[in-house]
């Protein structure tokens, strides 16, 4: 008999159908998120799992689901996974790194760009018809060019957004729980500063940090009073890494001047207030949302799931203590 598998949520028919050669796959094409309860369902007498961002696999659940071998997030955070549980389980995690990182940076960008530049609320002004003509004063953002951007966190998507800053003649500092050698510093041709520094100096905040306990709120009303009231915050990371009632204070107070946000502290939602600021640009979690980029995903998740399934160590496994037993 062929090992079974979930596919928990919509993925392109490529992928489905590389799982397919190997395994008995199980697939939500409806795009329903299961609820806990019938997650755990489907995913009794499953050997290996595809999984999303939206999904929470956590102690209990894997203690219902015993012939679990895999579980392979589509994405490159795994925040929704306990993956110490997990561990302690015996059962592989993966991830999808690597892949999604330019794409990702790419649409830092765009969301800088979008709230420096008011693009949103000048598309929404042009669509309601109520342009009457060029005006000197009308829609004046801020400019990009020559400023300084804070990237928090320089891994492999901090760097692609530090990269891209040099194009813009920007001085870009970063700040990180570890500094970088001073070849890579020359290279992206960045300054290594404290949180404090980063906060004070920059016009531009850029969030690349992996949401962990320690990283909850990493941003908060302490830290919004240190940053300057002309800044941009931008966040294409985790939502809780900011704490969204704060944010909207700073916004309402003028702490700081404007947003684009790509994710959120209580996913699909967000606070209500945000919904009316101008100054605030928000897209629905997509910074990695490439045709090219999400195939990729999820195909990388197919091949992790193939490999742990058959008892062979998968390309991106986040928990390899499992195998060392
Ligand atoms: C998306 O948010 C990801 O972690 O890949």
């Amino acid at each position: 008999m062929r090992p079974k598998v979930l596919v928990s949520r919509k993925v392109f028919d490529e992928a489905l159908a590389l799982l397919s050669r190997s395994f008995e796959v199980e697939s939500n094409q409806r795009d329903v998120p299961f609820t806990p309860i019938q997650l755990v369902k489907k995913l009794q007498g499953k050997s290996g799992a595809i999984v999303l961002l939206t999904d929470t696999i956590d102690d209990r659940l894997l203690a219902q689901c015993p012939d679990l071998k895999v579980v392979c997030n589509v994405a490159v955070g795994y925040n929704n996974i306990d993956v110490k549980a997990a561990t302690r389980r015996g059962i592989m995690i993966c991830n999808t790194p690597g892949v999604l990182d330019d794409t990702t940076a790419d649409f830092t960008w765009t969301l800088l760009l979008a709230t420096a530049r008011r693009v949103v609320e000048s598309d929404k002004f042009f669509r309601s018809g109520k342009w009457k003509g060029w005006g000197l004063m009308q829609f004046t953002g801020y400019d990009v060019h020559h400023k300084t951007l804070g990237v928090v966190g320089f891994g492999r998507i901090g760097k692609g957004v530090a990269r891209r800053a040099k194009g813009f003649d920007m001085r870009v500092i970063y700040t990180d729980v570890q500094r970088v050698d001073e070849a890579t510093e020359r290279e992206y041709g960045v300054m290594y500063v404290d949180k404090r520094t980063l906060l004070r100096e920059s016009d531009f905040v850029s969030l690349h940090i992996p949401l962990f306990p320690e990283t909850r709120h990493y941003l908060s009303d302490p830290e919004f009073a240190l940053m300057k009231r002309t800044a941009i915050l931008v966040n294409a990371a985790r939502g809780p890494i900011v704490d969204e009632k704060a944010l909207v204070k700073a916004l309402r107070d003028g702490k700081i001047a404007g947003a684009g946000l790509d994710v959120y502290e209580r996913e699909p939602k967000c606070e209500r207030a945000l919904i009316a600021m101008k100054q605030v640009v928000l897209a629905p979690h997509t910074a990695s949302a490439s045709i090219e980029t999400r195939t990729k995903m999820a195909t990388m998740a197919v091949q992790n799931c193939i490999a742990g399934v058959n008892g062979q160590r998968p390309a991106n496994i986040v928990n390899p203590e499992v195998l060392a037993r």
